[in-house]
């Protein structure tokens, strides 16, 4: 699959200190760096909406959230697509969205495991076109084991939307079809992104300090 380009940030990215932009105050310690800005990501967002409608908007699609760190992507893209719609008249079609949840991180360790929870049965389906919508593709394993799941659906295509793309050498070579950062290999949080389900609660990409990862363990007493 060939993808767009994409805004990439290079392994020496420093991003922001954390004194530049607000953050909710428990998290102030946890932070080392603001890597992506709450406002940088909605920017991005438009561009990567109007990409989207312009080339899927000739027939209705289904939209795969993949929960639950796609929710807030889920959510911000689709506004924008709406935004798009309300002033395009060539391209604006209806859309339809589902749910999946796929888990396989404990801390901030890839299990090795993709665990499916259904969220919305996959017979829906057969015959659309489907617009996958992730938070992150890190090895990109999981949005393999995800695709050969959905393609025995028969779907009539499947496109794969992730805001961020880590460059990691344990990378399978998977590229999405539409990317918003391609990001250097670090554990980062933020933005739906969690360490044991916190930092959710977070508008910003951010990369997690040691303090922050020992606070917020899962095998701390
Ligand atoms: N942070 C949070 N969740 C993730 C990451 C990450 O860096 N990579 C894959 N899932
Ligand atoms: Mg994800």
């Amino acid at each position: 699959m060939t993808r767009k380009s994409c805004i990439v940030l290079p392994d020496d990215y420093k991003g922001y200190d954390v004194d530049y932009f607000c953050v909710p105050h428990h998290y102030e310690d946890s932070l080392d760096s603001i890597l992506i800005p709450s406002g940088l990501i909605q920017d991005r967002i438009e561009q990567l909406a109007r990409d989207i409608a312009v080339e899927l908007g000739k027939e209705p699609f289904a939209v795969l959230c993949v929960l639950k760190g796609g929710y807030k992507f889920l959510a911000d893209l689709l506004e924008k697509i709406k935004q798009y719609y309300r002033f395009s008249s060539e391209n604006s079609v209806p859309f339809s969205v589902y749910f999946i949840r796929l888990q396989n991180y404990e801390d901030n360790h890839s299990t090795g495991k993709v665990k499916v929870m259904r969220v919305d049965g996959l017979s829906f389906l057969q015959n659309k076109n489907v617009l996958v919508v992730e938070d992150i593709v890190d090895t990109g394993k999981t949005m393999q084991v995800l695709l050969e799941i959905l393609e025995k659906k028969q779907p009539k295509s499947i496109k794969v939307a992730s805001l961020l793309v880590k460059r990691t050498s344990s990378s399978s070579g998977f590229q999405p079809d539409y990317v918003g950062f391609e990001i250097p290999d670090r554990f980062i949080v933020g933005y739906a992104l969690d360490y044991n389900e916190y930092f959710r609660d977070l508008n910003h990409v951010c990369v997690i300090s040691e303090h922050g990862k020992q606070k917020y363990s899962n095998h701390s007493n």
